[in-house]
């Protein structure tokens, strides 16, 4: 069904807690994606000597993920697509980097636990579902421009 005012409202919301304390976010964020995808440490520069959560690149793709899973999930609601605006050169870094589908998983695996975390007592399952939708559609978009 179509994306809904509330789910974009759960997505603003828990974005918001994402983002009041960013750098440790980032840090659970990296850190889940590292558990179950230990190569992921040579694919990102900003890994190469683990999780520092001081690091402004890591700090800046972390934000750029969720920020741009909270725009799809705006987009979603106002026009029921998504679209990313420099989709080929982000779908270029991707594929140089390696990225494959697989990897896609790893990552919403992450985010959606790293919004748990951020959300505490206000976490449910409507929550988290309106960030996979929102998450789902944006990677589609990029795998698009992937292949
Ligand atoms: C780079 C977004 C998924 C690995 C980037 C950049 C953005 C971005 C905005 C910076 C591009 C630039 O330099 O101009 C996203 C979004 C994703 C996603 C929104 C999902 C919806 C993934 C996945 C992986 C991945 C699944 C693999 C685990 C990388 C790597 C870089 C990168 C390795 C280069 C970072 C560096 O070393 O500086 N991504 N990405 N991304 N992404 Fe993603």
């Amino acid at each position: 069904g179509a994306f809904t005012e509330k789910q974009e409202a759960l997505v603003n919301g828990s974005w918001e807690a994402f983002k009041a304390n960013l750098p440790y976010h980032a840090g659970v964020f990296y850190t889940l994606i590292l558990e179950k995808a230990p190569a992921a440490k040579g694919m990102f520069s900003f890994l190469a000597d683990g999780v520092d959560t001081n690091n402004p690149k890591l700090k800046a793709h972390a934000e750029k993920v969720f920020e741009l899973t909270r725009d799809a999930a705006v987009q979603l609601r106002a026009n029921g697509v998504v679209v990313v605006a420099n989709a080929p050169s982000l779908g270029a870094v991707h594929v140089e980097k390696g990225v494959v589908d697989a990897h896609f998983l790893v990552v919403k695996e992450a985010l959606l636990k790293t919004i748990k975390e951020a959300t505490g007592d206000k976490w449910n399952d409507e929550l988290s579902n309106a960030w996979e939708v929102a998450y789902d559609a944006l990677s589609a978009a990029i795998k698009k421009a992937m292949s």
